[in-house]
């Protein structure tokens, strides 16, 4: 069985079917294009608020920005109104995205009560208005990421995947927790192949993906491409390191040092990208998945949290580099 494989999402088709999950402050374009270079075959961009697009949100539209280097890219909107959400789907378009994905799956309570997100799991006639809407309003492929469950009684995997077939949506993510879960516990492979056996359309899963062993079983449960979060923040390169494993060839070591080098150049691309305050500001949240596994570790993570100018964190970097 080959695991690793293009993956055609409508009419886009990807290099490969390993894919960089939307995640919140982490996957904005300067680490997308990081993700890609190291071996992902979509990325996907941090959801972006379609009210706050309609409203004429400055932070909102720069989510939106694309680089000509980050192709295929998805752009994820959560919202609750069909209008704004088919409005969001446009912008995306028109900004540059390869596809444009709905976002029913997020446990955030303030979302939720904005009518979006995992909330939608329960109002499924909702769900496949914003989704059709989306689907109508754009040429691009519309996809869907939502969840297994949103607690342990009740599976709805597989009604939520036919629900997206039946919509249009091109491929369906499912996140292989439930809701009240949050991002912790094992992935439940059952569920997802459950609802791959109900669909013709690529289910992507999702969860606790950090090796090509997890890999292999989301792709014998059914599903057509896999996709990582947590697993490739400080490890962008997982991507490649999966398909060498698989491939039989020794996946590329990421020493401590490897990962300060990425690190440091992701720190400079995100001051690039939005210039130094909000750049250093943006790279400090990430800083315990890239500052490890060395014996001062917490201490160096101490001094860069403190550091505000984009040229002292490259002296300390060096000090560190020098000594590893
Ligand atoms: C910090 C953080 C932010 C996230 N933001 C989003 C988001 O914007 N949209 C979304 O659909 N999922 C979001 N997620 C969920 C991830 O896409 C993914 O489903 C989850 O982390 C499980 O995958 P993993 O176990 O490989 O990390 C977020 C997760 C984390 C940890």
């Amino acid at each position: 069985m080959t695991f690793i494989h293009p993956l055609q999402i409508g009419s886009v088709t990807t290099k490969n079917n390993l894919i960089l999950a939307p995640m919140a402050g982490i996957t904005d374009s300067p680490f997308r294009v990081l993700c890609l270079r190291g071996g992902a075959g979509l990325v996907c961009a941090e959801m972006v608020s379609a009210h706050a697009l309609h409203y004429g949100n400055a932070k909102s539209g720069k989510m939106l920005q694309v680089n000509p280097k980050e192709h295929p890219v998805s752009m994820q909107i959560f919202g609750s109104d069909e209008q704004t959400i088919a409005e969001a789907a446009k912008n995306a378009e028109a900004a540059g995205a390869d596809m444009v994905d709905l976002n029913a799956g997020c446990p955030v309570k303030k979302i939720n009560k904005a009518g979006a997100g995992c909330v939608l799991m329960k109002d499924e006639a909702k769900l496949a208005r914003l989704l059709e809407a989306a689907v109508k309003s754009v040429k691009i492929p519309v996809t869907l990421k939502t969840r297994i469950a949103l607690n342990h009684k009740e599976f709805l995997g597989a009604r939520l995947a036919k629900l997206a077939e039946d919509c249009g949506a091109a491929a369906v993510t499912l996140h292989a927790r439930a809701a009240a879960d949050v991002h912790s516990g094992e992935p439940n492979v059952d569920a997802l192949a459950k609802a791959c056996a109900e669909v013709k359309i690529p289910v992507i899963g999702n969860g606790g993906v950090l090796n090509a062993a997890r890999v292999k079983e989301f792709i014998n449960a059914g599903c057509a491409g896999v996709m990582i979060g947590r697993g490739a923040v400080g490890n962008p390169f997982i991507f490649q390191d999966i398909c060498d494993e698989l491939a039989g060839k020794t996946p590329s070591s990421q020493d401590s040092k490897k990962r300060l080098e990425i690190y440091l150049n992701l720190i400079e691309e995100n001051v690039a990208f939005y210039g130094e305050r909000i750049g250093v500001n943006r790279s400090r949240k990430t800083s315990g998945y890239w500052i490890k596994d060395f014996p001062n570790a917490a201490d160096v993570r101490g001094q860069f949290v403190r550091m505000d100018a984009l040229s002292d964190i490259r002296k300390l970097f060096a000090d560190v580099l020098s000594g590893l």
